[in-house]
């Protein structure tokens, strides 16, 4: 089998997605940006990788998602799916990338699809966009619904801020569930809301949940990479549980390299190449003997 090749045996597929959720086992899922990353992640049997949105913020430094494009994600898709051989590949699709018509949204989740080799893509809303992810999924298109606070809808929200907190928009999130369950979706995201209505969600759906920050009764969890990583210590929402803390690790590490170069400690005899033992001499010699050539003519 050429290395590129996919084995359906150890893909995790969307009956594999679905077996899981029917047999009661945890989905993972983490989020990668880039190739390295996403190699790890596959060789850890992570069964979902998503590109986010969310690579905005943590990798391109924009102050919400909002401003992320088809390219931009494409882009990234494209490296994480050089290293994914097992995980489900599922991509965001990018602020007004589907909500202007639902040709749009078909022809936008396509481009993901063929130009990023993703395996399914992931879209913020609720009912009222049952008809554009229809069309999507018609097209043998996978698709992930996201609900809660979809980060998105952030200057509706006013800011990141814990959704389904009234019983009219806990009402509200059920309904949106049920809609896009009935409109295909094959799981569906909870964003911060309250534990008990995410429970309250995974409960009336056959489909599986993937909770962020809606406590642990969804049928899998889903976080950030660089925030379980503790890439940032100036971002720390109450539902991420930093797992590592690769800020301070990178900070040892570069404040070690600095001061190993400064004091010539790097690069030492064993990290530097070196001509065999007389082949110095002879370099000389024979600059020499050109030299004094050069200077006879
Ligand atoms: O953009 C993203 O990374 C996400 C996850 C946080 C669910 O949508």
């Amino acid at each position: 089998m050429k290395q590129t090749d996919i084995n359906y045996m150890e893909k995790v597929t969307l009956e594999t997605i679905r077996q899981k959720k029917s047999k009661g086992e945890k989905i993972i899922m983490l989020t990668a940006y880039d190739f390295s990353t996403a190699r790890i992640l596959d060789d850890m049997d992570i069964d979902i990788v998503l590109v986010g949105d969310s690579l905005g913020m943590v990798f391109l430094g924009y102050e919400n998602t909002l401003p992320v494009t088809i390219d931009e994600m494409i882009y990234h898709t494209k490296a994480v799916a050089r290293a994914i051989k097992k995980s489900f590949l599922l991509v965001d699709m990018p602020f007004m990338s589907y909500q202007v018509s639902e040709n749009e949204a078909v022809y936008n989740a396509g481009k993901i699809i063929k130009e990023g080799n993703a395996n399914g893509v992931k879209i913020e809303g609720g009912a009222e966009l049952t008809g554009a992810i229809k069309k999507i999924i018609n097209c043998g298109i996978p698709v992930c619904g996201h609900i809660g606070m979809t980060p998105q809808h952030i200057n509706n929200f006013s800011g990141f801020k814990v959704q389904g907190k009234t019983k009219e928009k806990t009402v509200k999130l059920v309904e949106d569930a049920l809609a896009l369950q009935d409109a295909g979706v094959f799981g569906i995201v909870i964003e911060c809301v309250p534990e008990e209505v995410a429970f309250f969600i995974t409960e009336k759906l056959s489909i599986p949940t993937i909770g962020i920050g809606a406590g642990k009764n969804c049928s899998g969890q889903v976080l950030v990479i660089n925030d379980i990583l503790g890439y940032s210590n100036d971002f720390k929402p109450k539902f991420v549980k930093k797992y590592a803390d690769l800020n301070a690790g990178i900070k040892t590490a570069v404040s070690e390299f600095i001061s190993e170069v400064r004091s010539e400690k790097f690069p030492d005899k064993a990290h530097s190449f070196h001509l065999p033992d007389n082949a110095l001499p002879e370099i000389q010699f024979s600059h020499t003997a050109l030299q004094d050539l050069k200077n006879q003519n």
